[in-house]
């Protein structure tokens, strides 16, 4: 099984994202039913954010995670750029904590860079995690220019994670984000990996490339595109499902070994980039 380590904890290399989730009572209990199908087959990753329906995808992963003992979930959420601040992220944190019923969490994020200066926002989050109410802090969407500039501020290197926008078809941050994150020893939690899916107008599943990949590995065309994500080193990948079907089918890109004739073959319909391209962002 593939695994990544975030802040010294060994977790394995898929986790569960809820962007939309918590947020129609009609589904609300197969949600529930996809996140507990994903802890029982041992996943521990959760991520969410205040962002997300207004703290409704949190006030949900409260309710799903509640019968399991939450040392063995790592909770992530996030703080919005306008909350950032010496005055407002305290208040923030402590509102997403309450909504998810824990007083802790193991990662909190800076949700993408606004207004509020980089050192002000680091010397926070570091005193909130001085304080134990988080175990530790990282960013999000923040390109190589962003990582460089945090790196020189003060207490900036505690950065844990980046987590950026990742999949087959948006490689841009290979380029020049990746192999710094590399060299500088921070995973990279790559979100939408499914590029938000066929749903939302992604065709990656329905590619050629894709579908010859996983003819040959007996997978789906989403187990491929999951695998493919998560065989670079350190790469959590968090995709969402509202379905427990797809969840437990995700789990099995796991332990999809890629060969270098499965990524040639994806390269070629996808190739990695050959310049510096702007950061994509949903
Ligand atoms: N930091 C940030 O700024 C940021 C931005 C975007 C997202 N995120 C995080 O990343 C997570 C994942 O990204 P995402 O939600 O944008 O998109 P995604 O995970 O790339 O795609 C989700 C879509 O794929 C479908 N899907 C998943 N597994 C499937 C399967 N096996 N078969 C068929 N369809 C499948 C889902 O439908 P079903 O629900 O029907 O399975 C859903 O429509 C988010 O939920 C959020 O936690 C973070």
């Amino acid at each position: 099984m593939k695994k990544v380590t975030i802040n010294d904890q060994v977790l394995p290399a898929l986790g569960i994202g809820t962007w939309e989730m918590g947020d129609s009572p009609k589904v609300r209990e197969e949600e529930i039913k996809a996140i507990r199908a994903g802890l029982d087959a041992g996943l521990k990753v959760i991520d969410t954010a205040e962002m997300y329906g207004n703290g409704r995808s949190e006030e949900l992963v409260a309710e799903a995670i509640k019968p399991y003992q939450r040392a063995k979930i790592f909770l992530i959420s996030k703080v919005l750029p306008q909350n950032a601040s010496s005055h407002k992220m305290r208040q923030s944190l402590e509102a997403s904590l309450k909504r998810l019923q824990t007083d802790y969490l193991d990662l909190y994020l800076y949700h993408w860079r606004g207004m509020v200066p980089l050192a002000e926002t680091v010397l926070e989050l570091q005193s909130l995690q001085d304080e134990g109410l988080i175990r530790s802090w990282g960013v999000s969407n923040f390109d190589i220019d962003d990582m460089q500039e945090l790196w020189r501020v003060p207490n900036g290197q505690n950065c844990v994670a980046n987590e950026d926008l990742y999949n087959l078809e948006t490689r841009g941050i290979e380029y020049s984000l990746l192999p710094w994150q590399r060299e500088h020893h921070v995973p990279l939690i790559a979100y939408s990996p499914l590029g938000r899916g066929p749903k939302m107008g992604s065709t990656m599943m329905k590619n050629g490339a894709v579908l010859q990949v996983a003819e040959k590995h007996e997978a789906s065309p989403y187990q491929i595109l999951l695998a493919w994500v998560m065989q670079q080193p350190n790469v959590l990948a968090i995709p969402k499902s509202s379905s427990s079907k797809h969840l437990l089918s995700n789990l099995k890109a796991l332990d999809i070994e890629l060969t270098s004739e499965d990524l040639q073959i994806l390269e070629q319909a996808y190739p990695k980039p050959d310049h510096k391209e702007p950061l994509a962002i949903y």
